[in-house]
């Protein structure tokens, strides 16, 4: 044996590969706004998944909390029915019986002291028959302005309170605030009750594999770092495309908008993810600390009406569906000015980007559901060809296909077989699904258990909230001034003015 071989390694002490997922310690996770969509679709069956994977020790409770009037049986019901219709994984009935064990409903509502001190018993006694070991994970699933009632009855019930060596953590939905100022606010007051390292706020992008993989591909290769500049980089654009419309969403969506929705959290993320620099650990500070840097560095370029875009989707064809447009959607109020495309562009003032230009976009009933980052790469400085052989070339580009069709594209020229010097673009593909055999987990299983391991890289801390809202505020208030969005047709890539913004500085935005 030689080298890395001659390293003996005691298989019975190195119980679990150390690439593989760890196992969580005992606790239990406590979800308020368990009958909301979010915890059907995504949080009971990620837990369920977890257990499936085996990431979830034999001391794990799962408790609702609720309005309802249920006990612990309807709540098993319920759990089981969005298991059975979201879960990512095989149902098995041997891990559903040992995980159903430790499910416990509590009703009551937020401002009820009594409902509290019910689910404080319930957590003691779970310490004690099943092991949860007083550590527990709040989830809180529910609008923002239920927060403050919620932390102040944890903080009341003695529940938000760390005794000895057992921990509790607090888990935030977006939105977080609806500007600057709220977010301050509700940072504040989650701060009075929970110290930030025990603060676990979710951007589920984070969560995703393909969006981990950025950090693989930066400082894992050293095929990109020279490129990955403004000595070679044009211009970057992000897209979130989605082709669902927002019947059904009115309460949370209307005078939201795609901007709060999604750029301030997943998109400025992605945005942070490519532009910083190498941190020198995967430590979460350090990395904490690279993303905030770019945060901090970045600002709107100007002028805002110029270098904005921001659509309503009025009715149109989805495929070959005929679809209404936001107004006519169930909720939505007549004169509603609620945007559901945005897009802006950034630069961040550092000198790596000086000159690169971020577009970030986003849209509901747009073309197709895609979500990807592009690196689009300046022009060749001399193309020694006759100019009618590079009419079909366009800019180099590094395409992070986000979702759904998960991968990377290089794209760059090629000359067309049996022509004379033609040179036309062609795409180098990796693609996750022929590369791997292993499924990637859903964003929720992967931040879920980080939660419960109490490993915090994938949640962004307060600054980076605050920085980004500070980003989005100008834009948001100039919008507020300029009147209603414009109408893009449904199915199409949104409205005419966002296409015009690209125009100005000689650019297109990808049709992906
Ligand atoms: C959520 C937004 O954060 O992300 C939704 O509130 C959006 O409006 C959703 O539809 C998209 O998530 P994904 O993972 O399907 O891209």
């Amino acid at each position: 044996m030689s080298g890395r071989d001659s390293v003996w390694r005691n298989p019975l002490r190195d119980r679990r590969d150390k690439r593989l997922p760890r196992i969580a310690g005992p606790c239990s996770l406590i979800i308020f706004g368990v009958t909301g969509d979010l915890a059907r679709k995504k949080l009971m069956p990620a837990v369920y998944d977890l257990a499936n994977r085996g990431l979830l020790p034999p001391s794990f409770a799962l408790v609702g909390f609720a309005r309802r009037d249920w006990d612990d049986e309807d709540f098993a019901k319920v759990v089981h029915d969005a298991v059975r219709d979201h879960a990512r994984t095989g149902f098995r009935e041997e891990v559903w019986e040992r995980l159903a064990e430790g499910f416990r409903f509590v009703s009551g509502s937020f401002d009820d002291d009594d409902a509290f001190d019910r689910l404080k018993d319930t957590l003691h006694r779970l310490d004690k028959e099943r092991g949860t070991d007083g550590n527990h994970a709040f989830y809180l699933s529910i609008p923002p302005k239920a927060f403050p009632t919620v932390c102040e009855q944890l903080h009341r019930s003695g529940l938000a309170t760390e005794e000895g060596d057992n921990w509790r953590r607090v888990v935030i939905e977006k939105p977080f605030g609806h500007d600057l100022e709220s977010a301050k606010e509700l940072n504040s007051i989650v701060n009075s009750v929970f110290p930030e390292s025990s603060v676990f706020r979710i951007d589920h992008y984070l969560g995703k594999e393909t969006v981990q993989n950025i950090l693989a591909l930066r400082f894992a290769n050293q095929l990109f770092d020279p490129l990955w500049s403004s000595h070679y980089v044009d211009h970057v654009q992000i897209t979130m495309a989605e082709d669902i419309g927002l019947g059904g969403r009115a309460g949370y969506y209307d005078g939201i908008g795609a901007a709060r929705d999604v750029i301030q959290n997943h998109l400025l993320q992605l945005m942070a993810l490519v532009a910083m620099e190498e941190p020198i650990s995967f430590e979460p500070k350090q990395l904490q600390d690279e993303k905030i840097k770019v945060l901090a560095a970045t600002s709107n370029i100007l002028p805002l009406d110029e270098n904005t875009a921001r659509g309503q989707y009025g009715p149109g064809w989805q495929g070959s569906q005929k679809v209404p447009g936001l107004l006519e959607e169930e909720g939505f109020s007549q004169d509603s000015t609620t945007e559901t495309f945005a897009a802006i562009a950034l630069e961040v003032d550092s000198r790596r980007w000086a000159g690169v230009p971020f577009y970030l976009r986003t849209g509901k009933r747009l073309g197709r559901r895609v979500t990807e980052i592009a690196l689009v790469f300046k022009r060749a400085p001399h193309l020694p060809f006759d100019k009618t052989m590079t009419e079909e070339l366009s800019q180099n580009a590094l395409v992070i296909r986000v979702q759904p069709d998960e991968g990377i594209t290089l794209r760059f020229g090629s000359k067309v077989p049996a022509s004379s010097m033609e040179v036309r673009d062609v795409n180098m593909d990796f693609s996750y699904g022929t590369a791997f055999t292993e499924a990637s987990p859903e964003a929720y299983e992967r931040l879920i258990l980080d939660v419960l391991l109490g490993e915090p890289s994938l949640f962004p801390v307060n600054e980076e909230v605050e920085l980004s809202w500070k980003i989005l505020d100008p834009v948001i208030e100039a919008w507020a001034e300029s009147g209603r969005p414009d109408t893009y047709e449904s199915g199409t890539w949104g409205p005419a003015s966002a296409d015009a913004m690209m125009d100005r500085v000689g650019r297109t935005w990808r049709r992906p």
